[in-house]
C-alpha cells in the first residue's frame, strides 16, 4: 500500500500491488475467512472478471452509485457491452441459473474470492479494485440459513484475532409491505427542503436517502418513518427468528433501522460489519437477503441470502488493533554450498527436502559463505545445510541450528532423514 516507486509505470490509481511480505497477510485473511465456509458445507464457485453490463444494471440497480458512476465498461469488436464486476452476487446467481443448480437440492451453497472494480474515488480502504470473500445460499427462505451466514462470518472475524467490529443488522421488508414504507416515505421527503439531486432521488431511490450523510439532510430525517414500523407479520416474524438464532449463538448484533445497503437488490435481512478503526470506511463486510434477484435477472423464483467481506479492508482493520494474522510458514531449512561441486549435490539435496514435503530453499547465484549465511537468516529458517569441499570429500553435510549456531556432520546420504528428524 506504498505509492514510492522507481519504476516508469506505477500501478494505476486506487489500485496497489500485494508484493512479500504483506501479501503473505493477504493469503492469510483469505483463508481465514474462506474456512469456516468450507466447514458449513459451501462449494467453491469462479466466474469471469467481466460480464453483460445489464447484468449488474438489472441486478445491482439501475439507480445504484455502483450502476450509475462506478462501474468499468467496455463495448467489445464484436459490439458486446461488458462490465468488470463491480460485485459478486449478480454472477454467482447468473452462473447458478445457468448450470441449472437451482434444479437441484436447495439450498445451493456457494463461495468465492475474487477481485472486483469500482470506479470510485480512492482513499484509505477504497479501492477501485479490490478483493472479496463471498458467500451465496441460493433457493431457500429459512432464517437459519440467514443467521448461518451471519454465524459464519463472525467466526472467521474472530478466528483472525479481530475484535473491535460491530454487527448492524435491520430488515428492509419483502414485497408486500415494502411497497408500502416506500410511499410513506417519498410522501415524508417530498416535504422536506433539498437539492434537485436528493429530490430526483426521492422517486428512483427514497430507501437510499436515509443514508446521506450531510448533517443538513440527516436533521430533517429524525422523525423519517422507519421500515421497522412497516414490516408486514411475515417479514416481523422472520426477522425475530434471525434475531433470536444470533442471540442463541452468541453473536452480538445492534439493531439498525438505518441500515440501508448500497445495492438495489436486498428484501428482508440486511447486515452490514463495521469497524471503527478504519476511519469513514467503516465497513468491513455486509450481505443481506435478495428474494427477488433471480426473477429480475430472468431466473424463477429463487429466495437467497449471502454476503461478501472485504479482504483489503479486514487487513486493514487488523492491523489498526495490532493483531498479525498466523502466516503460512517460510523455509525451514536453507541450503548453503560452497564450490561448483558442492552446488550440484546440494540442490538435489534441496528437490529431494521439498519432495519429501520440507519446505527448503537454496543460495542462488553463486553466493560466498558470509553473504550466503545473511540470506540464510533473513530466510527464517531455522537450518542450515552448508557443503564446503572437505565436507564433500567425507560423504558428510554440516546441519547448523541457525538460534544456537551449534552444528553437526551429517552423512550426506542420510542427509533427508536426519533433517526431517530435527523439523519434526
Ligand atoms: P458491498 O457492501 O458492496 O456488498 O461490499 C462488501 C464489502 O466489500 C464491503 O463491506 C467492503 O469491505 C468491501 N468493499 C466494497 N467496495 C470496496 C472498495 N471500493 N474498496 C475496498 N473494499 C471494498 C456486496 O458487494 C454484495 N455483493 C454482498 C452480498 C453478497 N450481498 C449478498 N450476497
Amino acid at each position: 500500500m506504498t505509492t514510492t516507486s522507481v519504476s516508469t509505470f506505477s500501478a494505476p490509481k486506487g489500485t496497489y500491488d500485494l508484493i512479500p511480505p504483506d501479501s503473505a497477510e493477504f493469503l492469510a485473511v483469505r483463508e481465514a475467512l474462506a474456512a469456516p465456509l468450507r466447514r458449513a458445507g459451501y462449494g467453491y464457485v469462479e466466474t469471469p472478471g467481466f460480464e453483460q453490463v445489464e447484468l449488474f444494471s438489472r441486478g445491482v440497480g439501475e439507480s445504484t452509485d455502483i450502476v450509475t458512476k462506478e462501474m468499468y465498461t467496455l463495448t467489445t469488436r464484436g459490439g458486446d457491452e461488458l462490465a468488470l464486476r463491480p460485485e459478486g452476487t449478480a454472477s454467482v446467481l447468473r452462473a447458478a441459473l445457468q448450470a441449472n443448480l437451482h434444479r437441484g437440492a436447495l439450498p445451493v451453497k456457494l463461495w468465492y474470492s475474487g477481485s472486483y472494480y469500482r470506479y470510485e474515488r480512492p482513499q484509505a480502504g477504497r479501492y477501485r479494485h479490490f478483493s472479496q470473500i463471498g458467500a451465496e445460499a441460493l433457493g431457500a427462505e429459512d432464517p437459519a440459513l440467514d443467521a448461518e451466514l451471519i454465524i459464519l462470518a463472525d467466526d472467521a472475524y474472530r478466528s483472525l484475532g479481530l475484535r473491535g467490529f460491530r454487527l448492524l443488522l435491520n430488515s428492509l421488508g419483502d414485497r408486500e409491505c415494502r411497497p408500502v414504507y416506500r410511499a410513506a416515505l417519498q410522501e415524508f421527503l417530498r416535504r422536506l427542503d433539498l437539492d434537485e439531486e436528493t429530490r430526483r432521488r426521492i422517486e428512483i431511490n427514497p430507501l437510499r436517502v436515509l443514508d446521506d450523510k450531510r448533517e443538513a439532510v440527516q436533521r430533517q430525517l429524525t422523525d423519517a418513518p422507519m421500515m421497522r414500523d412497516h414490516l408486514c407479520e411475515a417479514c416481523k416474524a422472520y426477522h425475530e427468528q434471525v434475531r433470536e438464532l444470533l442471540t442463541a449463538a452468541g453473536v452480538a448484533f445492534e439493531d439498525d433501522p438505518r441500515l440501508v445497503r448500497g445495492l438495489d437488490y436486498y428484501t428482508r435481512t440486511t447486515f452490514e460489519f463495521v469497524h471503527d478503526g478504519l476511519g469513514s470506511q467503516s465497513a468491513v463486510g455486509g450481505g443481506g437477503r435478495y428474494d427477488g434477484l433471480s426473477e429480475m435477472i430472468g431466473g424463477p423464483e429463487l429466495p437467497s441470502v449471502g454476503w461478501a467481506l472485504g479482504v483489503d479492508r479486514t487487513v486493514l482493520a487488523l492491523r489498526a488493533e495490532g493483531v498479525r494474522p498466523q502466516v503460512a510458514a517460510g523455509p525451514r531449512v536453507y541450503a548453503v554450498p560452497l564450490g561448483e561441486e558442492a552446488r550440484r549435490t546440494l540442490f538435489g539435496v534441496v528437490t529431494r527436502l521439498r519432495r519429501e514435503g520440507v519446505a527448503a530453499d537454496f543460495a542462488f547465484g553463486g553466493k560466498g559463505l558470509k553473504n550466503a549465511m545473511k540470506s540464510a537468516n533473513r530466510s527464517g529458517a531455522r537450518w542450515a545445510l552448508v557443503l564446503g569441499e572437505r565436507d564433500l570429500a567425507e560423504g558428510t553435510v554440516q546441519l547448523k541450528d541457525l538460534e544456537s549456531g551449534e552444528q553437526e556432520a551429517v552423512p550426506l546420504d542420510r542427509v533427508v532423514t536426519a533433517v526431517q528428524a530435527k523439523v519434526g
